[in-house]
């Protein structure tokens, strides 16, 4: 906060340093009325000596002209010319200087405030992390093993993440956030260099992050992990529900959205009951059945009977679907009854 006042109050001025001499170049003249005639006299002067003059009459004109000029060069200088220009120049220059120094020593600060909160503490969390990981290998405190880990999660250091959480298991293993957290990166560690993890790392991850969901089922971050675990185990559904949990859970959070996307597109491919769904009824009822035009019917309590009945002559809004396979309608009925038992 401060720095950005600081750095307001260098941008003002700067800012003063360019305008001011502007604005003074602006500043009423107040010998601009004698100045105006004494210019006109001048140039009528000259005018009338350049034409075809009576000789008599020459040496009086030069000497009116002479007299005009003294009289203009008696006069100050007219304010807003050429000195009030090399004064705003100058302004120019120092204002670059000083914001480009302003820049140099602020500049990491000041952007840290226009980050959003999160980016901020990724920030703060790289700043911080050489000491929590100095206090955590001289204490070898849970807590500080934890508080190292997250740093170091948090900034993307997955080695010391790993480090870190490894050891705080080792203290306490039941520790749901060092748990998933462990488990995702033995999963995705060597990512960046394109290697697959070896079986034991993803038998590993995969017990890992099922614990931890087991002892906080309703941490968002337990089911957002899960979801990416099972999708890379290829359990599309399970994943596909686990993601579906975290963002009941955590409304505003996007980051599985394309996992999402995708989970329901490989879905559909792979399961006829969903495809005919997706080409009849998704639209109006919500991709997972969550509902949209039509309602929810995750939580509908119809049996199938009445389901059928509906589906076949339609209901208020909803359209009649006569000319359903009997296969097809049997697929629809028993991918129904399943949201039915998951619920929302
Ligand atoms: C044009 C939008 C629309 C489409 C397409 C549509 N529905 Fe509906 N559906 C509705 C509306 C609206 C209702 C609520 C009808 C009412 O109760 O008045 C409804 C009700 C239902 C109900 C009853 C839910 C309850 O608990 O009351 C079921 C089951 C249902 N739809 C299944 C389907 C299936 C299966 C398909 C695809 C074959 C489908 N719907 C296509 C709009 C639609």
């Amino acid at each position: 906060m401060a720095s950005v006042i600081l750095l307001g109050v260098i941008v003002l001025v700067a800012l003063w340093l360019v305008v001011e001499p502007l604005r003074r170049g602006q500043v009423a003249d107040p010998e601009a009325s004698q100045r105006s005639e004494l210019t006109s006299e001048r140039d009528r002067l000259y005018a009338e000596l350049a034409g075809p003059v009576e000789e008599a009459r020459r040496p009086d004109l030069e000497r009116r002209a002479a007299r005009t000029l003294r009289s203009l060069d008696g006069l100050p200088p007219a304010p807003g010319s050429g000195g009030a220009r090399r004064l705003a120049l100058g302004g120019l220059i120092l204002a670059a200087l000083v914001t480009g120094i302003a820049a140099f020593t602020l500049v990491p600060r000041w952007q840290l405030a226009s980050l959003n909160a999160s980016e901020a503490a990724n920030v703060q969390a790289v700043l911080s992390l050489p000491q929590l990981r100095a206090r955590a290998e001289q204490t070898r405190a849970n807590a500080d093993y934890m508080a190292w880990g997250k740093a170091a999660f948090d900034s993307g250091q997955y080695d010391q993440a790993l480090t870190a959480y490894g050891n705080a298991l080792k203290l306490d293993p039941r520790q749901p956030v060092a748990l998933r957290r462990l488990g995702i990166l033995l999963l995705t560690r060597g990512e960046q260099s394109g290697q697959q993890p070896t079986e034991q790392d993803s038998t590993q991850a995969a017990l890992l992050v099922r614990t931890a969901a087991q002892l906080a089922p309703n941490d968002p971050e337990s089911q957002l992990l899960l979801g990416f675990t099972l999708a890379r185990f290829g359990q599309s559904q399970d994943a596909l529900n686990a993601l579906e949990r975290y963002r009941t859970l955590r409304p505003a959070g996007r980051d599985a959205d394309d996992l999402i996307t995708a989970l329901r597109a490989r879905l559909q491919q792979s399961d006829p009951a969903l495809s005919v769904y997706a080409a009849s009824c998704a639209s109006c009822h919500g991709p997972a059945g969550g509902g949209g035009i039509g309602p929810n019917l995750r939580v509908s309590t119809l049996s199938r009977e009445a389901m059928t009945a509906i589906i076949r002559q339609g209901k208020g809004a909803m359209p009649a679907y006569p000319n359903l396979k009997p296969a097809d309608l049997t697929l629809l009925l028993n991918l129904l009854e399943g949201w039915q038992k998951a619920g929302k």
